[in-house]
């Protein structure tokens, strides 16, 4: 018989590599991979394209349940979609980027975006690995692995601003200073605030290099399949 589908929640603040090792996972192990955070990046956007005040949490509230969110769940090409239109790129932008964990922080977005990511979870055939920051404490409970990624606020900002192409060193201190608040905010708020699960593995990834982190988690996910 086949091998039950397996979930796999990994979580953790913005450049411990994440998103990165999240995809490589699924694509090794081929299960299918879903980014949560671009999902509430898309809510913002929608929410910004229509010129709905951020920071009104009941204006944002009401319109909680009006936008359609698309994710593409195939590891080496994901997508995402709202209303139909590609999101993908909008979605990376700097006033998506500060306008995001006030969004994030809206009860009925979270309860909206939580039962979405389920339904997908469940629909996954072999399984899924599903990055985020509420995964293992409030989205999949019943995870067969929870990750909790950390690094330094140093390694995550350096690593940041390497994304960021043309970036010099001079905005390395406002990457980070940007990075701590935005973790800040993401950790301090009460609907599900980024956290690390009792029963989740913790990796500190601030001396590894991103194969050394995968090939962990993917020894990780074997041990779970085999035991
Ligand atoms: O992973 P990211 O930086 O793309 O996530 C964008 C924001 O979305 C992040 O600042 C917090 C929020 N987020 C969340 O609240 N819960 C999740 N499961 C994923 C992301």
């Amino acid at each position: 018989t086949a091998p039950a589908a397996v979930i796999v929640g990994i979580d953790g603040p913005s450049g411990t590599g994440k998103s990165s090792t999240s995809k490589a996972v699924a694509a090794k192990l081929g299960l299918r991979y879903l980014d949560t955070g671009a999902q509430y990046r898309a809510i913002t956007w929608w929410m910004l394209s229509n010129g709905i005040d951020v920071d009104d949490a009941a204006a944002v509230a009401a319109a909680a349940g009006k936008p359609e969110i698309v994710s593409g769940t195939d590891p080496s090409a994901p997508t995402i979609t709202v209303d139909g239109a590609d999101a993908a790129g909008p979605i990376r932008t700097q006033e998506v980027t500060s306008a995001v964990s006030a969004v994030s922080a809206v009860p009925e977005i979270r309860t909206r975006l939580t039962e979405l990511q389920r339904s997908i979870a469940a629909a996954a055939p072999h399984g899924i690995v599903v990055e985020g920051r509420d995964i293992g404490t409030t989205v999949l409970p019943d995870a067969d692995l929870k990750i909790f990624l950390t690094a330094s606020a140093e390694a995550r900002a350096a690593r940041r601003n390497g994304e960021l192409k043309g970036k010099n060193a001079a905005d390395l201190a406002a990457t980070q200073a940007a990075l701590v608040k935005r973790d800040a905010a993401d950790s301090g708020r009460k609907t599900s605030p980024l956290a690390k699960a009792a029963d989740a593995v913790e990796v500190d990834t601030t001396e590894l290099t991103l194969e050394q982190v995968i090939e962990c988690v993917v020894t990780l996910v074997e041990e779970k399949r085999s035991a």
